[in-house]
């Protein structure tokens, strides 16, 4: 297939990449001018900033997509209570002119537009893990971005007649990750403190929340195969179905560690609102396109780790 990633160069842009070479796609993708490429990876590139939509119709009509995966976004939702403004303008206005991009240049094509879990915001106890027609009730700034996105979406695909997929992720974990998200923050501290670059403390914000994680690997397998099988407006939650405490993910990381950690609470890591436990249900993307989470948690961190681990002993320090 003809395929445009939009923001291809974060985290999961990455390994979608690798996941649509690996099968044999024709790969096209965005970057933000300024921004560093790799070099002969078979990908054409082109310059976008999401709020330039003449640069995303000239890319939409150099590259004559048959499918879109958009990716670009400010993912953080720490940042986006810091700076929800422009959370909102690259999220939402991002999504709503990529849409309009799409109308005029790519009619045809369908496009996967990247929610968040964060839609839901808080859900109760006898209504977890939660299902794709739970009402949007964001609790962030952050959410509130892709609640509009998400909405956005659903009228291009309704009566705008564009074909059109929104897929809610829940959170991904992976090598590649920059801090900011909890395990690199975990994983890049105990790997300093391990090369004796850092004092024996880990610094931590919120223990008593509960995510549902799912390997970033298992994330893009799923965004690839609803190109090819998913169901024309349909929205789908990826995610595992089970939800672990931020508590224990820090007792597994630290339990790895060669040297004794002493676990510190950081005031500046907690957030205004933290939502207390995301769950959701994956059982419709298994349904249409059978998609299901198969990398276990435990193999997600110790990749992390050790990618932190032969950052810190280089001496190369990923970017943050
Ligand atoms: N980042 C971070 N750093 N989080 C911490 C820390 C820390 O040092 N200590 C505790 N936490 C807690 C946060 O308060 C939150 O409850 C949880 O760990 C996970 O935080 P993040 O990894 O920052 O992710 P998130 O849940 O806020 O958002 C992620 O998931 C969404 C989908 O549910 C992101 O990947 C979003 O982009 C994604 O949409």
């Amino acid at each position: 297939m003809r395929i445009l990633v939009v923001g291809a160069t974060g985290f999961v842009g990455g390994h979608l990449l690798a996941e649509c070479r690996e099968r044999g796609d024709t790969l096209s993708g965005t970057f933000r001018p300024g921004e560093q490429l790799p070099m002969g990876d078979g990908v054409s590139w082109h310059g976008v900033e999401v709020l330039d939509s003449q640069a995303m119709d000239a890319a939409l009509a150099a590259t004559r997509p048959e499918g879109i995966v958009y990716l670009a976004g400010q993912a953080n939702v720490a940042l986006g209570n810091r700076d929800p403004v422009n959370t909102f303008r690259i999220n939402a206005e991002g999504t709503l002119r990529m849409l309009g991009a799409m109308d005029r240049e790519a009619p045809d094509a369908r496009i996967i537009v990247v929610t968040s879990a964060e839609v839901y915001g808080v859900t109760a106890q006898d209504q977890m893990p939660v299902k794709e027609d739970a009402p949007l009730s964001p609790r962030t700034p952050y959410g509130v971005s892709k609640a509009a996105a998400d909405l956005a979406a659903a009228q291009a695909s309704g009566s705008g007649g564009l074909d059109v997929i929104r897929i809610r992720p829940f959170n991904h974990v992976g090598p590649g990750q920059r801090r900011g998200f909890v395990v690199p923050d975990f994983a890049s501290q105990i790997a300093a403190i391990e090369v004796g670059q850092a004092t024996p403390e880990l610094k931590v914000g919120n223990l008593s929340a509960r995510r549902d994680f799912t390997d970033v690997r298992d994330i893009v397998r799923g965004y690839r195969e609803a190109l090819d099988h998913g169901k024309t407006g349909e929205v789908y939650n990826l995610c595992s179905g089970h939800s672990v405490a931020i508590d224990d993910l820090v007792r597994e990381l630290v339990d790895r560690a060669s040297v004794d950690i002493r676990i510190v609470r950081d005031e500046s890591r907690l957030r205004p609102s933290d939502v207390p436990e995301f769950r959701g249900d994956p059982t419709r993307a298994q349904r249409d396109f059978g998609w299901k989470a198969t990398i276990p948690l435990e193999r997600s961190l110790t990749d992390v780790l050790e990618e932190w681990r032969r950052a810190a002993r280089s001496s190369t320090h990923l970017p943050d």
